[in-house]
């Protein structure tokens, strides 16, 4: 097993040579922040309910700052399957950047995701897989909202009222994509390698299982109920930031297609009239005359727009272009939206005859749209530069 940016990832050496990955096999990764004491009883576990009935390896991807790798290789010693560790040194994208990570090792038919706290019961890992064998399903998400499951484990109503409503949202959000899924925020689940579109996916945070289910379409789902157990030791890593990050990868995930990047766009405009109007009212409080006012409020607006976009919609498509350049070129487009309306308007009223009312409405939704376009041609696209430069590696 090879890899590049990683700090090591020597296979611990296999006492039973008994099964490397192989066809029918399955590989279970498993991302780990800080989890030293919860290692050994996860491997024990697994050893108990895996290798008997499903041939297995066991990749950790880690990103702790703690000893969690030495006692992942220090326990691996016991273990009658090969387990692996690769430790990165820069935690990009999060658990789910190290899912993706584990993933792309993988050599099996099979990849079973798991937490390494032991909330997730090992003993599912083999009916996972069949399960997907059986139906021929590429994903099978291990659920607790199905009958049979629970979510035992997940402390406080808190937590419970948080998870459903993320649950509800994200359903909502994308009612297609996740049709066949209950537990669109499972940890827990397996999948086909053959399924996992590697290349694609733009791991964010704590929801890979959504990430897979958007990006990747696997063709068929299939579901199968567990508990959601307590955490054997230590406490868990999901915060306040974290929840953040989730709704970032949401509207990332929403707005993958230009037509939804373009809603998004028009949404976030319209909050822009809540700083602009507050401007107007700020400044002409202060005795500024309104036609100055107008046009300093705007930019209240503009700016509030551009954090908005840079982070919601553009987030990673930014390494373009200096965040002065991105921020000058957009004010400059949001102007000119303004300065030719009135010539627009006044063009659609004379020479094609339009009331003031449609030409007014015509302009709006030209302006709109020459607007967005412009953003995504002018802001964030990558300029065309001389093959080998910083841009085009960038762009990868
Ligand atoms: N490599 C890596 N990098 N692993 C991480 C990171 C990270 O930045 N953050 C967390 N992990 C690991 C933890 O060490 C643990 O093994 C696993 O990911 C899950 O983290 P927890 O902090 O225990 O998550 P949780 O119990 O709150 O949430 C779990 O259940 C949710 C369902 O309620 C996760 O499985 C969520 O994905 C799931 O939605
Ligand atoms: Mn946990």
């Amino acid at each position: 097993m090879s890899h590049e940016h990683t700090e090591y990832s020597a296979p611990v050496p296999d006492l039973s040579a008994a099964q490397l990955a192989e066809p029918g096999a399955v590989t279970i990764v498993v991302p780990t922040f800080n989890e030293s004491a919860n290692i050994r009883q996860l491997l024990h576990r697994i050893t108990e309910s895996v290798p008997s009935r499903l041939p297995c390896e066991v990749v950790f991807v880690d990103d702790s700052t703690d000893d969690t790798p030495e006692v992942i290789r220090d326990a691996a010693r016991d273990c009658p399957f090969p387990v692996t560790v690769l430790h990165r040194e820069e935690p990009v994208g999060g658990l789910g950047g190290a899912v993706v990570e584990g993933m792309r090792t993988a050599g099996s038919d099979w990849i079973v995701v798991m937490d390494g706290d032991c909330q997730h019961p090992p003993s599912l890992v083999p009916e996972l897989v069949a399960t997907g064998e059986r139906s021929n399903a590429a994903l099978v998400v291990a659920s607790r909202y199905i009958k049979g499951g629970s979510r035992a484990g997940l402390a406080g109503s808190y937590r419970v009222a948080v998870s459903r409503g993320a649950t509800w949202l994200t359903k909502s959000l994308f009612p297609r994509k996740l049709h066949g899924i209950s537990d669109p925020m499972s940890g827990f689940f397996a999948i086909r390698r053959s399924a996992v579109t590697a290349d694609v996916l733009k791991p964010l945070g704590y929801k890979i299982l959504l990430e897979l289910a958007v990006r990747s379409r696997p063709r068929a789902v299939g579901e199968v109920p567990f508990v959601f157990e307590e955490r054997f030791a230590g406490e868990s890593k999901s915060s306040a930031r974290e929840g953040f990050r989730f709704l970032r990868h949401l509207v990332g995930l929403r707005t993958a297609s230009p037509v939804a990047r373009m809603v998004g766009f028009g949404l976030i405009g319209a909050t822009g009239f809540l700083p602009n109007l507050l401007g107007l009212w700020a400044l002409t409080a202060a005795g500024v005359h309104y036609v100055p006012a107008e046009i300093l409020a705007n930019q209240f607006g503009v700016a509030w727009n551009f954090v908005l976009i840079e982070h919601l919609l553009f987030r990673d498509r930014r390494a373009h272009r200096r965040w002065w350049d991105r921020a000058g070129r957009f004010a400059l487009l949001a102007n000119a939206d303004l300065v030719l309306r009135i010539p627009l308007i006044a063009l659609f009223v004379h020479r094609f005859g339009m009331g003031a009312l449609s030409a007014t409405a015509l302009a709006l939704v030209t302006t709109f749209v020459v607007r967005f376009a412009g953003t995504e041609a002018l802001v964030y696209l990558p300029r065309r530069r001389p093959r080998g430069s910083r841009t085009a590696r960038r762009a990868v």
